[in-house]
């Protein structure tokens, strides 16, 4: 069977590509912020998944508001980069599994939770700026992703989002659909956006370190508990754009101990304020 590995958490900031692409990894400013990932970079070369399966959310890229799935899954064998307003970023397009990928929606939408299939989805900076900050720079024409990637939508960005319970209990669904995979595959789930911050009004520029780390605790120890937590605690606390933590508990959801087995191992734990307007987290758990 196929077996989800390991589950990855990071912020998925866009200066953080633009300083990527443009070069500026190595500015004091973004070594700060890189140097979190230097072991994530190292450990990703020694634990090469076959397919990663990336939850992030779209920014009004691939989809606008005339359409809003709560949950798509990227059924589709590739997936072109998004244009987000300046071209396209300098990056190799996603390949995905498309057999997997269906496999997935039959069996997560079986148990009980309505996906949306995507056949196309362009992907944008919530996708493309952790695979950078995962494996580092790539060259768009020259290389490829050393893995297959489902791409997995949530809207959080027009209400009604879906509750922290919700996406912990489709991480569960996620990782029954896997284990029910004939043959070997070695999956990595990951969670991206957050951590703290708010892009406009009056509180535009919020960041919350310590309400922070307490979720990154609690993302640790008790993530049942914390999926329990109202949307309007993030909003208040992390900002109207800290919403995008509620997906980490979908990739949370998908490890051993959400299916009655052990815990997993802390691998590594990152924080950094700030990156642009943002509070950078980052977690990487082994099952
Ligand atoms: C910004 C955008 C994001 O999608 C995000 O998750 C963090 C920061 C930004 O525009 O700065
Ligand atoms: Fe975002």
């Amino acid at each position: 069977m196929a077996r989800i590995s390991a589950s990855v958490y990071t912020s998925h900031v866009p200066a953080i590509g633009a300083a990527m692409d443009l070069g500026k990894e190595h500015e004091p400013y973004w070594q700060k912020v890189f140097s979190g990932y230097e072991f994530s970079r190292r450990w990703m070369t020694q634990h090469r998944p076959d397919v990663v399966f990336l939850v992030y959310n779209d920014h009004a890229n691939a989809f606008s508001l005339e359409l809003i799935p709560t949950f798509a899954i990227g059924t589709a064998a590739e997936f072109a980069i998004a244009d987000e307003g300046w071209g396209p970023r300098p990056v190799p397009g996603v390949k995905g599994h498309a057999e997997l990928a269906a496999h997935i929606a039959q069996s997560v939408i079986q148990d009980d939770f309505d996906l949306a299939i995507a056949n196309r989805m362009d992907v944008d900076h919530g996708l493309t700026v952790p695979l950078g900050l995962m494996c580092g720079k790539l060259d768009a024409t020259r290389d490829a992703w050393p893995f297959a990637v489902i791409p997995f939508a949530v809207n959080v960005v027009q209400y009604p989002v879906p509750s922290g319970r919700r996406c912990y209990a489709l991480g569960q669904a996620i990782r029954r659909a896997v284990e029910r995979w004939d043959g070997p595959l070695n999956v990595q789930i990951w969670g991206t956006g957050g951590m703290s911050h708010q892009l406009q009004g009056p509180r535009a520029g919020l960041i919350n370190a310590e309400w922070d780390n307490r979720f990154l605790d609690r993302l640790i120890a008790e993530p049942a508990k914390l999926a329990e937590m109202p949307h309007i605690e993030y909003v208040r606390e992390a900002g109207s754009e800290g919403i995008e933590l509620v997906m980490w508990l979908i990739a949370r959801g998908a490890m051993a101990d959400g299916a009655g087995g052990s815990p997993p191992r802390v691998a590594h734990r990152f924080y950094h304020v700030p990156a642009s307007n943002t509070a950078v987290g980052h977690l990487i758990l082994e099952d």
